[in-house]
């Protein structure tokens, strides 16, 4: 298994890093423009492996040769939020950087499958499924992992429980109007609505949605990595392993909650190869309203994308 990692920022340094404590593939190359940085955080992964008793290669580059033949490339290049900013402010930067990156590496490893992480997630996810031409289970974004494990962390707070116990689902965009499902999240299997009144679950629901700023606030110079990297893992393992793990992932929808033409999140089944079902889960009116506002607020930027886009190549 050979896994590239595009942009040796913090969220893909630390994917690789994490990646490579987990023993999740065997070369792991990560690639950045800037000279140096890629060569010398790989060099420093690599030199943590004998002390874990890990065994893989760790290569740094700028040159996309590197990447030839990989199995999954994951694409965090771009410029993150500073406070203030939402996701949808990085478009016009991210939107050349990732179409760039998609293009070169397609070209290297024609039968990858691509995890995004780059903001605006659902519309870069967009860009790079019609960049590649690859079939949509082969092209998957990453942001309900991470924003379903934000929620789950509130509520563990709230209710002074493991993390283990809650389990939860988030669909919808990477954005202010992700849909934390209420009726989907349990603690040790108890209905959280049995837990919490409503009004501090809403404060909860708030905060996931928030919760990347609630990051950016603090750091000032960047976004959160720790718990983006551990997510991309987290569906990596599930890919590599051929676990089969249900997750929610951004995918291109073709009909599915009535949504078309649209990258949103859903729960997926993960395995070997990529996206192997868009799980149709029930949802109350009021929840598939949510997911459609939400989705018409990613069908808003990729046409802001698709104009850009065009005014730049003209
Ligand atoms: C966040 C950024 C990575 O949610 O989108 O932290």
């Amino acid at each position: 298994m050979k896994l590239t990692v595009i942009g040796a920022g913090n969220v893909g340094a630390t994917t690789a890093h994490i990646a490579a404590v987990r023993g999740v593939a065997r070369e792991i190359v990560l690639l950045d423009i800037v000279e140096g940085i890629p060569q010398g955080k790989a060099l420093d992964i690599y030199e943590s492996l004998p002390i874990l008793g890990q065994d893989c290669r760790v290569i740094g580059t700028n040159d996309y040769a590197d990447t030839a033949n990989s199995d999954i490339v994951v694409i965090t290049a771009g410029v993150p939020r500073k406070p203030g900013m939402s996701r949808d402010d990085l478009l016009s930067t991210n939107a050349g950087i990732v179409k760039s990156c998609a293009e070169q590496a397609f070209a290297y490893s024609p039968s990858a499958l691509f995890i995004v992480v780059s903001n605006p997630l659902d519309t870069m996810t967009y860009l790079t499924l019609k960049v590649t031409g690859l079939p949509r289970e082969r092209v998957l974004g990453m942001a309900g992992v991470l924003d379903t494990a934000r929620f789950r962390s509130f509520i563990a707070m709230e209710l002074g429980v493991s993390v283990k116990d809650v389990s939860a689902f988030v669909l919808g965009g990477h954005g202010d109007s992700m849909v934390p499902l209420i009726r989907y999240t349990t603690v040790a299997g108890i209905p959280l609505a049995e837990l919490l009144p409503s009004d501090r679950i809403q404060a909860l629901v708030q905060r996931t949605r928030d919760g990347g700023a609630e990051i950016v606030q603090y750091l000032k110079t960047g976004s959160a990595y720790y718990a983006p990297a551990t997510a991309v893992v987290e569906m990596l393992e599930a890919i590599v392993h051929d676990r089969k793990q249900i997750l929610p992932c951004a995918v291109l929808l073709q009909g599915e909650y009535g949504l078309s033409d649209v990258v949103c999140g859903v729960p997926v089944k993960l395995g070997r190869n990529g996206v192997e079902e868009i799980l149709s889960i029930e949802l109350t009116a009021e929840e598939l309203e949510a997911l459609h506002r939400s989705a018409a607020d990613v069908r808003r930027t990729i046409e802001r994308m698709e104009t850009l886009l065009a005014q730049q190549s003209s």
